[in-house]
């Protein structure tokens, strides 16, 4: 618990919060996740079986349905990555001791046995009451098979496909709506130019149907970070009505392949990670205007369906497999990636954090039947309350954080109104050593008073360990004073806050 702060001689920062009618809605989509056939996501993971003494529904752990459901998961993104495009789905199907065994050639050679399929993974999304999103196979896989999935997914009646989804017990369609066509089409997903996929996702694209009371909704591989061209090819040579998303990948690294560890760093080492969370900005804003230029009405959406960090595996760890511990450094770039999806949530429809359990920025992790959440989870479960609230837009000049000679900006904000009426404001302050005092002028905002929690720690490399699992969690927050419609806060080092108006 934070009490008020003695530094008042500390400048403070002037944050503008406008309530603009005009202001976009912060899709819910925006807090997605992402669930790949890689390492320990999957099995080992999500996924136990049905005979394991953990508990679980039809296999997958309850554990990790719970503490979804209390993040609100909008959606998720299966089964990969670059999986999706080696993945076919017919072998995930029907009797589990029919299903053909194969490798996961991206990741770690293991052998992968089928066992959680279609089925398996709408079950998991009915039971977070999450909306599926299908990353079809472009890469390793045919026009027919994307047809046949779509096709036994989503109709509504006798045809073959109808029938065996029945046979296999499931009556009626799902009824999925979100679709990726192809996956990092320019690397892992078949090394392809722009130009030649544009062509082959007008193809794909068209045999990905909507049936009746099933509308899909496609999303065409997008570019790799500043790889600008990638978008302007798609965005010229695509007809806009093919494609209700693009996307983008963007990883917070320091180089490939990755490095550094995820808890031993040192402040340079974390100075560099901020500086390259930070990049997101430019990276998201170059594709925009590249979007808006040929799209100015905003039709097709930017779908950043996988951001996060990227460090060297935990020691001891299968290389392949992805597996990262994740700290106070996480939960900055958390809440400063999440402040700038939410600002420009009038192109950016959704986001799909890589990953949700045991791999790469997660936030969960387990070993056995141990579970623990990690601070980037208690980052997002603040940040669920700005699912669906409209956008206060913000503006402010940063103080900056300096190491070095070189500076950053410290402060990130971001505001919304929801449904309730209730604000929330949730701000990072990733300056190592000092806290920020920020001053609102909540005069436009209607609000009587406010309540606030944190994400703090003593370290930046704190973080929780299956022997102290409760290290690092939301906790109240104090040290703000609201009078006469000011709102003065004082923001920790390196802690993420939300404050709650009313
Ligand atoms: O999230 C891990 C991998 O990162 C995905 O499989 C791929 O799309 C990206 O390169």
């Amino acid at each position: 618990m934070f009490t008020l702060s003695l530094y008042s001689q500390i400048e403070s920062t002037t944050i503008k919060i406008s309530s603009d009618e005009k202001a976009p809605i912060i899709s819910k989509h925006i807090y997605g996740h992402f669930a790949e056939h890689l390492g320990r996501s999957v099995y080992d993971g999500f996924y136990v079986g049905e005979d394991s003494s953990i508990p679980n529904t039809n296999g997958i752990r309850n554990d990790i349905i719970d503490a979804l459901k209390g993040l609100k998961t909008p959606n998720l993104r299966w089964p990969g990555g670059c999986f999706a495009d080696e993945y076919h789905w017919k072998d995930g199907v029907g009797p589990k001791q029919d299903r053909p065994v194969i490798i996961n050639t991206h990741w770690g050679q293991v052998e992968e046995d089928n066992s959680f399929g279609t089925h398996e993974f709408l079950k998991l999304c009915e039971l977070l009451d999450a909306e599926p999103y299908l990353a079809g196979n472009v890469g390793s896989g045919t026009v027919e098979e994307l047809n046949d999935w779509v096709e036994y997914c989503n109709y509504d009646g006798n045809t073959d496909m109808a029938k065996w989804r029945k046979a296999n017990g499931q009556e009626e369609p799902w009824r999925v709506k979100y679709w990726g066509i192809g996956n990092e089409s320019w690397g892992c997903g078949g090394n392809m130019t722009p130009e030649y996929f544009a062509n082959l996702y007008r193809q794909y694209a068209t045999y990905a149907r909507s049936y009746p009371g099933s509308s899909v909704k496609r999303i065409a591989s997008g570019a790799d970070a500043d790889n600008y061209h990638w978008t302007e090819v798609m965005m010229k040579d695509v007809p806009h009505w093919m494609m209700w998303g693009l996307s983008l990948h963007y990883y917070t690294r320091t180089g490939w392949p990755p490095s550094g560890s995820a808890t031993k760093f040192d402040e340079s080492d974390y100075f560099l990670i901020m500086k390259q969370c930070l990049k997101t900005s430019e990276i998201l804003d170059t594709h925009i205007s590249i979007m808006d230029k040929y799209d100015p009405r905003k039709r097709v959406a930017l779908v950043v369906d996988e951001w996060g960090s990227w460090y060297a595996v935990e020691e001891g760890t299968n290389p392949g497999f992805a597996y990262q511990q994740n700290s106070m450094r996480d939960a900055m770039i958390a809440g400063i990636s999440l402040n700038m999806f939410n600002e420009r949530a009038d192109r950016i429809k959704m986001a799909n954090l890589a990953q949700a359990v045991n791999v790469l920025q997660a936030v969960i992790l387990t070993d056995g039947e141990k579970m623990l959440l990690t601070p980037t989870y208690h980052v997002m479960k603040m940040y669920a309350a700005h699912q669906d609230s409209k956008l206060l837009p913000v503006s402010f000049e940063s103080p900056k954080y300096t190491f070095n000679g070189e500076s950053l900006p410290a402060i990130s904000a971001s505001a919304s109104k929801d449904k309730n009426g209730l604000v929330h404001i949730s701000l990072v302050n990733i300056d190592s050593q000092k806290e920020n005092v920020v001053e609102i002028d909540c005069g436009e905002l209607g609000v009587e008073g406010f309540t606030g929690t944190v994400v703090a720690s003593k370290k930046l490399q704190d973080h929780n360990s299956f022997d102290n699992p409760g290290k690092i969690a939301v906790g109240e927050f104090k040290d703000f004073k609201f009078k006469k419609g000011k709102l003065s806060i004082t923001i920790p080092p390196f802690s993420v806050v939300m404050v709650e108006g009313k």
